[in-house]
């Protein structure tokens, strides 16, 4: 089963919770919801008092993506606004380990996440730790961007990693997702595909999850 997470970046804001329901009744797994500081990327998105309100109108679990710097600031305020899956940047935090480890201790399940040129080799002596490994496939801070076709041979070098450890975080690919390329990157060996235009600059939400589902062999 490979999983949906659409990504809220590309929804109406003025409609959020209507968006948020259609997504969940269109059968999407997972919400994606993208943190955005102006330092980290080159963009600005939204703080965790939206996520606690996301978190009352939805049950669906939520997979927050902190593209922030420092985020060890902040991993406390994301885990109490609601966050089942709170990921942070390899390249944002100096103390990696200990970061996974404050967002285990607040209650979400950790994940890492790394940008287009970084190796996943860096991930080596944290994969033990987390429960999601979220690869960049594309430069972060934008929908609506082309997918880096080089992340295909970094899912199979990350999955022949996880194998020789014995682990199974899931895989979770970020970035120019469509309908076209969905298959290709699950049988790479990606868990969770986040789709934030493809998915709300859909009409049909539900036909989308249809035609996804068909494709991925759910
Ligand atoms: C990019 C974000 C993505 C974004 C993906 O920095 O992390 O989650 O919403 O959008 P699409 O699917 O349009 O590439
Ligand atoms: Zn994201």
């Amino acid at each position: 089963m490979t999983k949906i997470a659409p990504s809220i970046l590309s929804a109406d804001f003025m409609r959020l919770g209507e968006e948020i329901r259609a997504a969940e009744e269109a059968g999407a797994h997972m919400l994606h919801i993208d943190i955005m500081d102006g330092h980290f990327v080159p963009n600005i998105t939204i703080g965790y008092s939206i996520v606690e309100s996301i978190r009352k109108i939805t049950d669906l679990p939520l997979d927050v993506h902190l593209m922030i710097d420092d985020p060890d600031k902040y991993v406390r305020n994301f885990s109490e606004a609601g966050a089942d899956f709170l990921t942070v940047h390899a390249e944002a935090s100096v103390h990696l380990h200990r970061s996974v480890q404050v967002i285990r201790e607040h209650g979400s399940k950790p994940g890492v996440s790394i940008n287009p040129a970084t190796p996943v080799a860096v991930l080596e002596n944290i994969i033990a730790d987390v429960d999601l490994i979220l690869l960049m496939s594309v430069n972060p801070g934008f929908g609506g961007q082309k997918f880096i076709p080089m992340t295909i041979g970094k899912i199979k070098n990350l999955k022949t990693m996880l194998t020789a450890a014995s682990v199974t975080p899931f895989i979770e690919i970020d970035g120019g997702v469509k309908i076209d390329n969905a298959k290709e990157i699950a049988d790479a060996g990606a868990d969770i595909l986040v789709m934030g235009s493809a998915f709300f600059e859909a009409k049909d939400y539900r036909k989308t999850m249809e035609k996804l589902n068909e494709i991925l062999g759910n």
